[in-house]
């Protein structure tokens, strides 16, 4: 613990588990007040008494962020415990689920034994032909919308933070390499990460005369309950990352840590992305 977030006060949406759970263990560990917010009560409990113990204060928010109400909802009981916002953290998000992650894994695989034996991919990938109004619409809501009615509300509260020479507020919006790369199947998540990179740079410009910062991580492909159904392509992806492994959630962690504190006060606008080597430029 070295106190590079002391004082400052951190709403983290998807805080209940993953890369969220670890960014307010962290955040926590740094001296910052944490409130984690996400749509799972009992996830979002379990994480914020881990964060009490270390510093007293905040509380689990409960929420939809792909609903305006219940974003608002959120901050209301937000502004119930606490006046100043300094860093939120626009965090929660879902990836492939279910039968459409493993038949994602059997297709990349099939595809690689198909290069190797043919020389060329025989079997296709049919998502964007397959992909149902309601699952695109879903996977952009949570991610995208989310990011904007969460940020909205966060504005609406750091703008009343004052002009002191130190940062009026910071906001973290959880971009990813695919947002960037694209991926073959994941057309719906690839968007809502890219929009959310470009999202982050209108609005960093939008902000700055507030001196307040906002910057995008792009995560490689973190062990998180999010990619849960994509176990068996794990030795594909660590084999396809320079430095050999998949992430793990502290790796993002720090990144997050990094532009929350007052080390990132002249940085904003930026994607950073641990990502072990995966993709080597956003
Ligand atoms: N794990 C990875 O490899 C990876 C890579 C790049 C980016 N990301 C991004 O990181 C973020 C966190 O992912 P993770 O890997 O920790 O996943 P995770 O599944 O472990 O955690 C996601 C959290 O978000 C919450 N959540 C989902 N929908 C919500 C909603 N509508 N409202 C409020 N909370 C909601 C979940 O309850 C869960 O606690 C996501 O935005 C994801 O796209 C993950």
């Amino acid at each position: 613990m070295s106190n590079r977030l002391e004082g400052k006060v951190a709403l983290v949406t998807g805080g209940g588990s993953g890369l969220g759970a670890a960014i307010c263990r962290r955040f926590a560990e740094e001296g910052a007040v944490v409130f984690p917010a996400d749509v799972n009560a009992g996830a979002a409990q379990a994480v914020h008494a881990e964060c009490e113990r270390l510093v007293r204060g905040g509380a689990a928010l409960i929420g939809d962020v792909a609903d305006s109400l219940s974003v608002r909802k959120m901050f209301a009981g937000f502004a119930e415990r606490q006046t100043r916002l300094d860093v939120l953290v626009n965090n929660a998000g879902i990836g492939l689920t279910g039968k459409r992650a493993s038949s994602y894994v059997a297709l990349m695989a099939r595809q690689a034994q198909e290069m190797a034996t043919r020389g060329r991919i025989e079997t296709h990938c049919d998502t964007t032909i397959d992909l149902g109004d309601e699952d695109w619409d879903r996977m952009l809501r949570i991610h995208l919308y989310g990011a904007f009615y969460c940020s909205r509300e966060a504005l609406r509260i750091m703008k009343e933070q004052g002009s002191g020479a130190t940062s009026n507020g910071k906001i973290i919006n959880m971009g990813s390499i695919m947002g960037t790369s694209g991926g073959a199947g994941a057309v719906d998540y690839c968007a809502a990460k890219a929009g959310i990179h470009g999202f982050t740079r209108a609005l960093a410009r939008e902000v700055a005369s507030r001196n307040i910062q906002v910057n995008a991580i792009a995560p490689g492909f973190v062990d998180t309950p999010l990619l849960g159904d994509m176990h068996a392509a794990y030795p594909l992806i660590a084999a396809a990352t320079p430095l050999g492994r998949l992430g793990k959630p502290d790796d993002v962690a720090w990144a997050a840590v990094y532009l929350a504190s007052c080390e990132a006060d002249w940085v904003t606008g930026q994607v950073l992305s641990p990502n072990g080597g995966w993709h080597m430029s956003q």
